[in-house]
């Protein structure tokens, strides 16, 4: 009796997805434009982790100054010299730079809260030959690790003890070893003592999941995704003239339960959410697979360790993103609220070589065609210096694909860092019409502004400058054959929060 039931049910659900895939499919893309344009809003830190879009998410980690990726730079108190890699790695490290740069910076791996490996410019990490302090090693299994202690409260003095017991110390501008037994009195003449200066940060879901280790990062992770993006905020999203969302995913949220360490698993429930929150509101969901195996950029969002970017470069990494978006696929395909897979974000050149790309895009192309033929694909152009139409050849043969464009007035100082608000508007209205222009073709892929946002280099704005800034974009970015997607939702920094503007007055849809 059961077992019937549930027979006609599967019967039912089956007849039902066959009518809404037939009547999808009379819906043609063909290389005509959409009548319906995507108006979106990205929901950015939610099931990728962005620190600076919510910093409270790390105030829980113990010794939250160190975490992977953190550039720390250390001077000797005792010759007033900076740390250095010599050629940038690959030697001996010494203590004879005035300044610090590149070379004099130490990229931290966190083995826990108290112990880390050191990386340098050249990517080696840095151990031992007999007693002195060398960059070799191209791989972090067995390096030599250490701890980097405090002097009290001081924050700014540190000695370094390495893991054979002892510590490092400059014990001349060319020789830095690891033998230095025993206390300290933190005195100036101390060669064992550091000033520490820390030269960059990393924020992304690697920091934060293994800031917190396999105990805490679970319970943290879960919560923050059950709490930072609810049903709610879809029907605030479908109340307030947005039709759809792009969700940034990263790699693992394919692993299922028990993703790699130092990852998380249930960000796959928390999508399920979202698709079900978007069929109950009516809106479309693009999934953009943000952070890819390796990092396509080295940026925190794309969850980069240190800042490397490796993504691409063998064609086992390929494969493994071409079956995330498989697997994405797969699960979603039969929703209604599927409208189209980006298949990877922001792919930074000349790192990310366009061949590897190009072998990436077809094969993820196809993985999503296995699924859904009415799945739009989204390819992002590659940030960095790139041809604007680089894609086209590849793109023109893919049916329902889609070019991912990002236009923000910002990250550029020497274009926007004087620009006034009338400048700023006037590039929207011309630069920026005339960029979508060129990529805007009859027979090319569509075009989508996959991320803006209604903040510049401007200070101290007005409610109404920023108001026309907003319509200039909405106005220009409105014309993308796609269509658009604000970045983001939720922020901490009251501009780049969609949801604020829209409480506020700032911008109308
Ligand atoms: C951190 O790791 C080191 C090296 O494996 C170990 O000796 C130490 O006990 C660990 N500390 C904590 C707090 O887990
Ligand atoms: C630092 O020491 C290394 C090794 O002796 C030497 O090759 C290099 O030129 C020195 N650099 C400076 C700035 O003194
Ligand atoms: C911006 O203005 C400042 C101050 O006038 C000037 O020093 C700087 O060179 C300008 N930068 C650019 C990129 O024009
Ligand atoms: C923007 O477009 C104008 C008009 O074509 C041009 O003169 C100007 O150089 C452009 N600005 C930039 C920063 O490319």
């Amino acid at each position: 009796m059961k077992a019937l039931t549930r027979i006609k049910m599967n019967l039912k659900l089956w007849l039902l997805c066959r009518v809404v895939f037939f009547s999808m499919l009379s819906v043609s893309y063909g290389r005509k434009t959409p009548n319906f344009r995507v108006k979106a809003v990205n929901l950015g830190g939610w099931l990728v982790t962005e620190g600076w879009i919510k910093p409270s998410l790390f105030d829980g980690i113990h010794n939250k100054d160190f975490l992977d990726g953190t550039g720390v730079q250390f001077k000797s108190v005792a010759t007033g010299k900076y740390l250095s890699a010599e050629n940038g790695g690959g030697t001996i490290i010494v203590a004879n730079r005035t300044d610090a740069s590149g070379w004099e910076t130490f990229k931290l791996w966190r083995i826990n809260e108290t112990t880390f490996q050191f990386r340098v410019f050249n990517k080696q990490f840095v151990g031992l030959d007999g007693i002195e302090v060398v960059a070799v090693s191209k791989t972090s299994i067995g390096s030599l690790t250490f701890e980097i202690v405090r002097k009290g409260d001081d924050l700014n003095h540190v000695r370094i003890k390495a893991s054979n017991g002892f510590f490092l110390q400059a014990k001349t501008k060319e020789l830095v070893t690891a033998d230095f037994a025993g206390e300290s009195n933190w005195g100036d003449d101390d060669p064992s003592v550091f000033l520490i200066t820390i030269a960059g940060r990393l924020e992304g879901e690697f920091q934060v999941t293994n800031g917190y280790g396999p105990d805490k990062a679970p319970q943290v992770m879960r919560e923050h995704w059950s709490t930072f993006i609810v049903e709610a905020d879809f029907k605030f999203i479908a109340a307030n003239g947005l039709n759809a969302v792009r969700i940034p995913v990263g790699w693992w949220i394919a692993s299922g339960p028990t993703p790699p360490l130092p990852y998380v698993g249930g960000s796959l429930k928390a999508l399920d959410n979202a698709f079900l929150w978007a069929q109950k509101y009516g809106i479309k969901i693009i999934i953009d697979l943000h952070a890819a195996p390796g990092s396509q950029n080295g940026f925190e969002h794309s969850s980069s360790r240190d800042g490397s970017q490796q993504w691409g470069e063998t064609d086992e990494n390929i494969k493994q993103t071409v079956g995330v978006i498989d697997f994405l696929t797969a699960r979603y395909a039969k929703s209604p609220s599927l409208y189209a897979v980006e298949l990877i974000n922001e792919p930074l050149a000349p790192g990310v070589i366009l061949e590897r790309l190009t072998k990436y895009y077809k094969a993820g192309y196809e993985a999503v065609r296995k699924h859904s033929s009415t799945a739009y694909v989204v390819l992002s152009n590659r940030l960095g210096k790139h041809e604007p139409r680089e894609l086209f050849p590849l793109a023109s043969g893919l049916m329902g694909s889609v070019v991912d464009l990002h236009y923000y007035n910002l990250f550029n100082s020497d274009l926007f860092g004087n620009l006034t608000v009338q400048q700023n508007i006037d590039f929207i209205h011309t630069n920026r019409t005339s960029e979508l222009n060129f990529v805007t073709t009859s027979n090319g892929p569509l075009t989508f502004v996959g991320e803006w946002v209604a903040e510049w280099e401007v200070k101290g704005a007005t409610k109404e400058q920023y108001q026309r800034f907003a319509v200039a974009q909405l106005e220009v970015y409105g014309r993308a054959t796609f269509g658009w997607a604000y970045w983001t939702l939720k922020n901490v920094n009251n501009h780049w929060s969609l949801e604020w503007n829209i409480k506020n007055g700032y911008i109308k849809l």
